[in-house]
C-alpha cells in the first residue's frame, strides 16, 4: 500500500498552503480534490482578483463560538508574510479599502503561486474519497487512485457555500466519524431576501447601490448597499448577515452622514412651491428618493405643508429603515460557512483534533468566519501553515 507522511484532503486555499508549508519540514506529501481544477474559489475570488489578505487583520475580525481560539495561528503567520510570497512571485497588487489587499491582474495568479510552493508535493486531482479510518497509529484512507497510508491526516475540504463548484459537507462528516463537536453551520456574508412588502421597494431599486450603516447583532458597518430583485446586497448586507439570525428585524441607516428628518426641516423655511421629493432628491440617489415619497404618500407633496411629524416620519424612514428579512439566498450564493468544526475539540497551535492525534482540520471547515474583506483567505493561509509546520 502507498504510504505518504502528510495527505491533505482538499486543494482549495487552505489545502495547497498547508502543502507547502509541510514540505518545508521534509514531509511526502499528497493532495486530493474530488474536482479537475484545485482551487476554484480563489479563481472566483475578490470578483476575479482576489481579496488575498486583510492588512488589519486581528482575532476580533472573526465569527467563532470560541473567539480567541484563531489569535494563535493569526499572530504566528500574519498578512506580511503572505504579501512577502506575492511579491516575490512578481505579482502585482493594490489596497482597495480598509486595508483589503487585491491583485491587480487574475486571482489564478494566486493559485499559480501556491502550485510552485508545494511543487514537491503529488497534487491528485479528480479523485473521490471514500473513507478515512484509523488503524494504530496510521491512518488508512480509500480512494478512487488506491489506498494510502498517512502518519497525519490534514482536513481542508472546506464549507458547504457554492456546491456548484464543488462544496461538501465531507469536513464536518469526518469530524462527526472522529467523535469531534460541531458549531451548527449556516450561511454568510450572503444576500438577504425580502417578502413582497419590502420587494416592492426593492424591485424597482434593483441594481442601485447607496453607502448605508448597519448595526445588528455586535456587528456594525459601513458601506455599500445594494437593492437586487430579490432583497438586499453589497458589502454591508453581506457583513450584517453574518451577525443576522432568522427572524429579526434590521434597522438599516441609507443616509450615515446626514439627520434627514432635521435636513428637511431647516430646508422647509426657503422650500417656497418646493416638492419633498425634489429637496429629498438633493439629499439621496433621486430613484430612492422618489421611491421613498411614493411609498409615504406625499409624491406632489410640498416641503412648506408638511409638519414636523411628517417630516420626522420620512426621516425615520430613511435613517431608521426597518425591515424583516425573510431569508438568505443560501449556500447557492453565500461566500462562506459559519459554525463548523468545533475549535474547543482542537489545539490552536497545531489545529489537530485533541482525542485523534494527526488528524487536524484548517480553512473555512472551522469554525472561524471572518468578516468580508480578505479576512477568510488570511485565516485559510495561517491555520494551513499551522498544520504545515506541525505535520
Ligand atoms: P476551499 O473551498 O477553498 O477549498 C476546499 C477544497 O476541497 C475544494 O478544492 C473542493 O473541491 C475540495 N473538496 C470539497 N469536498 C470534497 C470532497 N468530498 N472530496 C474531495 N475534495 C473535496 N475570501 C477572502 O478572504 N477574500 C475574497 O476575495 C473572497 N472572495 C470570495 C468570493 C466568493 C464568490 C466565494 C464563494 C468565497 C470568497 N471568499 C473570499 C471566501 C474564501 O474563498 C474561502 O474562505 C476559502 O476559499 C476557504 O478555503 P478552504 O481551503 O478552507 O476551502
Amino acid at each position: 500500500m502507498e504510504h505518504a507522511d502528510l495527505v491533505i484532503l482538499g486543494a482549495g486555499a487552505a489545502g495547497l498552503f498547508c502543502a507547502g508549508s509541510a514540505l518545508a519540514q521534509g514531509r511526502r506529501v499528497i493532495v486530493l480534490d474530488h474536482a479537475a481544477t484545485p482551487a476554484e474559489k480563489i479563481r472566483i475570488s475578490g470578483g476575479g482578483r482576489c481579496n488575498f489578505t486583510n492588512l488589519a487583520t486581528a482575532p476580533d475580525r472573526f465569527l467563532s463560538d470560541n473567539p480567541r481560539f484563531a489569535a494563535s495561528a493569526l499572530a504566528r503567520y500574519r498578512p506580511q508574510a503572505f504579501v512577502d510570497l506575492v511579491e516575490t512571485a512578481g505579482i502585482a497588487w493594490h489596497e482597495k479599502t480598509q486595508g483589503q489587499l487585491f491583485c491587480d491582474g487574475k486571482a489564478t495568479q494566486i493559485t499559480a503561486m501556491l502550485l510552485d510552493r508545494m511543487a514537491g508535493a503529488e497534487l491528485r486531482l479528480e479523485t473521490r474519497i471514500a473513507g478515512v479510518e484509523r488503524q494504530g497509529d496510521r491512518f488508512v484512507l480509500e480512494t478512487s487512485g488506491g489506498a494510502i497510508t498517512a502518519a497525519r491526516v490534514v482536513v481542508a475540504t472546506g464549507g458547504k457555500s457554492i456546491p456548484k463548484i464543488g462544496a461538501t459537507g465531507m469536513a464536518y462528516d469526518l469530524a462527526r466519524q472522529f467523535g469531534l463537536r460541531l458549531v451548527e453551520t449556516r450561511p454568510a456574508l450572503v444576500p438577504l431576501t425580502f417578502a413582497e412588502q419590502d420587494l416592492a421597494l426593492c424591485r424597482p431599486l434593483a441594481g442601485l447601490s447607496v453607502e448605508a450603516r448597519i448595526a445588528h447583532g455586535g456587528g456594525a458597518f459601513r458601506d455599500a448597499l445594494l437593492f437586487t430583485h430579490r432583497g438586499l446586497s453589497g458589502p454591508v448586507i453581506l457583513q450584517i448577515s453574518s451577525f443576522w439570525q432568522a427572524g429579526e428585524t434590521l434597522t438599516i441607516d441609507l443616509s450615515p452622514d446626514r439627520d434627514i428628518a432635521a435636513a428637511l426641516k431647516a430646508a422647509r423655511a426657503g422650500a417656497g412651491r418646493a416638492q419633498v421629493a425634489t429637496v429629498l432628491g438633493q439629499m439621496l440617489p433621486d430613484r430612492l428618493a422618489q421611491a421613498i415619497v411614493a411609498e409615504t404618500g406625499l409624491v406632489q407633496a410640498r416641503l412648506a405643508d408638511q409638519p414636523n411629524a411628517r417630516l420626522d416620519a420620512l426621516g425615520a424612514r430613511v435613517n431608521r429603515w426597518q425591515v424583516r428579512p425573510v431569508g438568505t439566498e443560501g449556500y447557492r450564493t453565500a461566500e462562506v460557512t459559519l459554525g463548523g468544526v468545533d475549535t474547543r475539540d482542537l489545539d490552536a497551535r497545531t489545529m489537530q483534533a485533541r482525542q485523534v492525534p494527526g488528524l487536524a482540520f484548517i480553512g473555512e471547515c472551522v469554525d472561524v468566519t471572518g468578516w468580508l474583506g480578505g479576512y477568510n483567505f488570511q485565516w485559510a493561509w495561517a491555520s494551513a501553515d499551522a498544520a504545515g509546520r506541525a505535520a
